[in-house]
């Protein structure tokens, strides 16, 4: 089956090849881990290498910075505009809500104009402004996310995680509804921050089971190898595991 690559290499590879063709597919991850940057990449990359169109959705209050984190990476974000290829929605969650849910709603106009495959919003967790009743946000997000995908997009959601390290303690209603699931965390080893990644889902396919690190680059988000010789990374705090058992147990 045809997969959507996020053209992050190590990332496709935990996909099983990427994404799959018109799913929602949820990142999750605390302050600064790299959400945006990661759907930023999901975007250009499609425009750039897969030749799919695509829509950033974002209730960042400040335009302007958002184009120029983008160019610090070496998207030119504007330049992609102007061929039509690309569009950046800066909006609130009221008026997407709108955009979707009304026929013929400005959303659905620029999907068609441009052809669009792919479609990020980040975040989803400005939703939480439209109500304080847990069941209706669910509901909310439910219709949103289901209207994209009538739209033969594939999204790519992301969720800020309250938690900086460690388990996330939060109910993930959002985790049920969605396609994929992907998480991001801080992990402190020896004494430093690193950033980890993993798979928590993936419908009809299968993943990657591992945890592995990544960071963020001159060129955007780079995954590398798993954790080695580490236990109890999703703690936020592992431990070295003894040496006869990585020995043992873990593939070199
Ligand atoms: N050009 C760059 N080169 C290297 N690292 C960068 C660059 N731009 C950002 N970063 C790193 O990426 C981090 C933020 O990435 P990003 O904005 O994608 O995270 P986020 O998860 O969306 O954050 P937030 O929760 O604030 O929305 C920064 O803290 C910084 O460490
Ligand atoms: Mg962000």
């Amino acid at each position: 089956m045809d997969r959507v690559k996020t053209g992050i290499t190590g990332l496709d590879d935990m996909l099983g090849g990427g994404f799959l063709p018109k799913t929602a597919n949820l990142v999750e991850g605390a302050p600064g881990t790299g959400k945006t940057t990661l759907g930023m990449q999901f975007i250009y990359n499609g425009i750039t290498q897969f030749n799919e169109p695509g829509i950033i959705i974002t209730f960042e209050e400040f335009p302007k910075q958002y184009y120029y984190d983008a160019a610090a990476f070496g998207w030119d974000f504007q330049e992609l505009e102007k061929k039509g290829l690309l569009k950046v929605i800066m909006t609130s969650p009221e008026v997407s809500k709108l955009g979707v849910e009304s026929v013929g709603g400005l959303l659905s106009q620029h999907i068609q104009q441009m052809d669009a495959r792919r479609i990020v919003v980040d975040s989803i967790t400005h939703f939480g402004r439209l109500t304080q009743d847990p069941i209706e946000l669910r509901s909310l997000e439910f219709n949103f996310i289901n209207a994209l995908k009538r739209e033969e997009l594939t999204c790519l959601l992301t969720r800020e995680s309250p938690v900086l390290l460690g388990e996330n303690t939060e109910d993930a209603g959002i985790g049920f509804i969605v396609d994929s699931y992907i998480v991001m965390r801080y992990v402190e080893i020896e004494s430093a921050i690193r950033k980890a990644l993993f798979v928590l889902k993936m419908r009809g396919s299968d993943h990657a089971k591992d945890i592995r690190q990544f960071d963020i680059v001159a060129n955007g988000l780079e995954v590398q190898a798993r954790f080695e010789g580490q236990e109890g990374i999703l703690s936020g705090s592992p431990r070295r595991m003894a040496d006869s058992f990585v020995k043992a147990f873990v593939k070199r």
